[in-house]
């Protein structure tokens, strides 16, 4: 249980948040949401103690262990994969380490007897002996082999590594657990798992994501930072944003009578009950509707970025010419024979059963990586933007971030640079800001500002919805959708894809599969299914 008392945070003159009054109870996971740069990454970190609030407490029970994912992929280099799990449950290993270390003495006195015994019986108190076996169950189940539990972090591919840090968080059942976006890193069969082990969970999780198909399968309630403020509203996701959606309008209807928009939300309450699938949900369910007020929720005060890409100049004929692209990574083969040309009003879906080979193939194209063969040519007349899918290296100085825009253009007017910056949501001071400090989501803002200075008439853009609030990202697709050129597009937003994409380039070991088509038609084609089997299983 974790018990919040009058929080306030602060970074400068931004106040994130004040008066903050909660109680976070297990059995129930709370999804955090709020627009980028609310505060949610801030929240979970000074629950987890690694920053100290401008003001108030925050409390966990003496015992209580908290358990958070580690976004950083390096941390545990040089442990095995097993031993950065169990390192999870930190004093646990420190006890089996201090015992190790121990029994390894050539003079061992009499005092270490004792200290050794001392040891066993907190470690088996803590059921130590069972750690190894459960830490390499929740490896296994996470599709880890155990040929790889004594492999070290560093030898591992980045998917394999993301899934050991998932069960390094998970491991020893904390009492409370902390996930910030978890799913960004995660393929789309370790989501499910993770939805099947949250929703189950009967401990305290706190979990922020912008995933709503996430937080609608996991979530006993929402927690939302808005206005200032952090609140509580039990139910899920589309719960929330229905009611949110609701009080907006009830807001518009002054003179109907408060009878009246009570029977509304009654109605509204049961139609939304009535579908409850999981248990847990019903049963907040039913306590919300003894408890539910109307006047408590107000509607979102999240706002759209302006994105607009005006190309400099019309493409010619000649676009994009791949021919004959091979590229494997980590040992693994990505993709071979890989030739396409791009015509002009082409939007391409890239696709593939692994994510790595659309990102290799964006840099190769890039010019930031050599193909393992073949080559690839831009018409004369193109000039791309691209959107990396990993975009740390941009963020790690000391600039503001109008000097940090200015890198990329040619006027470097401040007048000019800060129009950007207010389309992106960065209006007046905001703009003195520490690039380095940004949020996930503020930090694609300044990336799209970027692509926006370039003038580009071919966009590439590599996971263009992670990190971003749904208002950026339904900005963006509307953007995608009405921009007369081309989009070279890998994304895991099925909406996305359908709307922006017209055709689909699937990337096999064997060659492409290449169809002009929406995307619902091309994942739903038995034709295709089939022929897809086929590439992928002759290697
Ligand atoms: N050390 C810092 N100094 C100054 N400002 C900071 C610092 N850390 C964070 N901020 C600012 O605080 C705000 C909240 O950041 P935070 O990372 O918590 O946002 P978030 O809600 O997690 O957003 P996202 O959805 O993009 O991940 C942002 O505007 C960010 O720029
Ligand atoms: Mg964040």
């Amino acid at each position: 249980m974790i018990t919040v008392s009058n929080l306030a945070i602060q970074f400068g003159k931004q106040v994130l948040f004040q008066e903050v009054n909660l109680k976070f109870t297990p059995g129930n996971c709370y999804g955090i949401i709020g627009a980028n740069g609310a505060g949610k990454s801030t929240f979970l970190r000074a629950i987890s103690g690694e920053i100290s609030p401008s003001k108030g407490t925050i409390i966990l029970p003496s015992g209580e262990r908290l358990s958070v994912l580690s976004q950083d992929h390096h941390a545990f280099d040089d442990l095995t994969t097993l031993d950065t799990v169990i390192e999870g449950h930190e004093l646990l290993f420190k006890i089996k380490q201090e015992k190790e270390a121990l029994y390894a003495k050539e003079d061992f006195t009499d005092a270490d007897g004792i200290r050794a015994s001392i040891l066993e019986d907190k470690f088996a108190e803590m059921e130590g002996w069972n750690a190894e076996s459960n830490a390499a169950m929740l490896l296994s189940n996470l599709g880890i082999k155990e040929a790889f539990h004594s492999v070290r972090m560093k030898d591992l591919s980045g998917k394999q590594k993301v899934r050991v840090l998932l069960a390094r968080a998970l491991f020893g059942n904390p009492d409370n657990l902390l996930l910030d976006e978890p799913t960004n890193d995660l393929d789309l069969e370790t989501i499910m798992w993770l939805e099947e082990y949250l929703a189950n969970y009967d401990n305290t999780v706190l979990v922020v994501s912008h995933d709503r198909h996430f937080l609608d399968t996991v979530c006993t309630h929402v927690v939302d930072i808005d206005y200032g403020k952090i609140e509580i509203f039990s139910g899920n996701y589309s719960f929330w944003y229905e009611s949110s959606q609701l009080a907006l309008h009830q807001q518009n209807q002054q003179n109907k009578k408060a009878e009246e928009k009570r029977a509304e939300l009654i109605e509204f309450i049961a139609r939304f009950s009535a579908n409850a699938s999981k248990s847990k949900q019903a049963t907040s369910r039913k306590k919300m509707l003894e408890k539910i007020n109307i006047d408590e929720i107000k509607p979102s005060s999240r706002r759209y970025p302006g994105i607009v890409f005006t190309p400099s100049r019309d493409p010619g004929n000649v676009i994009l010419e791949v021919h004959d692209l091979s590229k494997s990574v980590e040992g693994d083969l990505l993709f071979r024979d890989v030739s396409f040309m791009i015509d002009k009003n082409d939007k391409v879906a890239f696709f593939s059963h692994d994510p790595r080979a659309m990102t290799a193939l964006f840099e190769i194209i890039e010019g930031k990586i050599k193909p393992d063969s073949g080559n690839y040519s831009w018409g004369v007349t193109i000039t791309p933007a691209y959107l990396p899918l990993d975009n740390n290296s941009f963020f790690n100085n000391d600039l503001t971030l109008i000097d940090w825009l200015a890198q990329f253009s040619e006027d470097t007017n401040e007048i000019y640079l800060k129009g950007y910056l207010g389309k992106m949501l960065f209006p007046g001071e905001d703009a003195l800001k520490k690039a380095r400090v940004l949020s996930g989501g503020e930090k694609m803002r300044c990336m799209i500002a970027r692509m926006m200075l370039q003038n580009p008439n071919v966009l590439v853009l590599d996971s263009p919805t992670n990190h971003l609030d749904m208002e950026s990202i339904q900005a963006f697709n509307n953007t995608l959708k009405t921009f007369k050129n081309n989009v070279l597009l890998a994304s895991h937003d099925h909406q996305f894809l359908q709307t922006v994409c017209n055709r689909i380039i699937e990337l096999t070991p064997n060659g492409v599969i290449d169809r002009q088509m929406d995307f619902d038609e091309y994942i739903t084609s038995e034709d295709i299914k089939a022929l897809r089997e086929k590439k992928y299983g002759q290697s």
